[in-house]
């Protein structure tokens, strides 16, 4: 990823077009979803972990297991030293207390945890996660000290009623998970742009239908916090992302990496994502 690609020429705050931004730390993010029992997660970690050079440095790596596995790879990274981050994939914003089946931000800090991913489109179809969820989610992750990793996107029927309403949808969102939050608690946070209808389904947005929802996040969340901090927020996508095809991607100057969830169960796949954004 040269300079060049950090060319500003297409976001909203487009009137200082063609200045050329610091670079963004680029981010890939393995979410495991319900998969893998604990002996299983250990063995994928420990593969990602042999084939994570020094190199990858550059690139900020996060493995997001089930709760139940997070320690046992913690274990791993720890026992390698390694570069790896954690992730989780979802939190429940109180403290502590009568929350039963419920994992709290300090319990994912304490077990080694950088960054959480919260509004995911399955948390929100299938466990009725809200808008107001999320916000309650973000703010406190970020008290606690974790980056979180917000997800917007689109249903086939939006994206199919149009830009604008696609568009609106997506800055609803966005809008709705920065609620009370300050400019830098945003500057920390990751958005990932995923596109329901390309997760898990083999069908991938077009890198230039990315870079086009990635360039309208970033111009929103530099109305609202100024320029500073939408350069400073990375923004990713995910969606069917697969080494076939995330060459694609690293090409836009708004995506900063991706979240990909089939091709992160497969170390070699996985470890090619990551090369790609080196
Ligand atoms: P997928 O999942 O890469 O399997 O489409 C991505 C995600 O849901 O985060």
């Amino acid at each position: 990823m040269s300079e060049t690609r950090r060319r500003h020429t297409s976001t909203a705050s487009s009137a200082t077009a063609d200045f050329v931004v610091p670079r963004r730390r680029p981010i890939v993010l393995g979410n495991w979803k319900m998969n893998k029992t604990t002996t299983q997660a250990v063995v994928l970690a420990q593969d990602i972990s042999n084939h994570y050079y020094r190199d990858y440095d550059r690139v900020e790596t996060v493995l997001c297991p089930p709760f139940i596995d997070l320690k046992s790879v913690a274990n791993v990274l720890e026992f390698d030293r390694s570069a790896l981050r954690l992730g989780a994939q979802d939190v429940y914003w109180e403290e502590s207390g009568a929350y039963t089946g419920a994992i709290s931000p300090a319990m994912l800090v304490e077990v080694g945890c950088a960054y959480c991913i919260v509004g995911h489109s399955e948390r929100r179809g299938l466990f009725g996660e809200t808008d107001r969820d999320v916000n309650r989610k973000v703010q406190a992750l970020l008290s606690a000290g974790i980056s979180p990793v917000i997800c917007v996107g689109e249903g086939a029927a939006t994206r199919e009623a149009g830009e604008r309403p696609t568009q609106e949808f997506i800055a609803g969102q966005l809008e709705a998970a920065f609620e009370g939050v300050g400019a830098s608690g945003a500057a920390r946070s990751v958005v990932a742009y995923e596109p329901i209808w390309a997760i898990g389904t083999g069908r991938t947005a077009t890198p230039e239908q990315a870079q086009e929802i990635c360039a309208q996040i970033r111009g929103r969340i530099s109305e609202r916090y100024g320029h500073a901090t939408a350069q400073a927020v990375r923004l990713v996508y995910g969606g069917s992302v697969k080494p076939e095809n995330v060459g694609f991607f690293v090409q836009m100057p708004d995506l900063d990496g991706c979240l990909a969830g089939g091709a992160a169960l497969d170390a070699p796949a996985f470890i090619e994502l990551v090369k790609a954004f080196l």
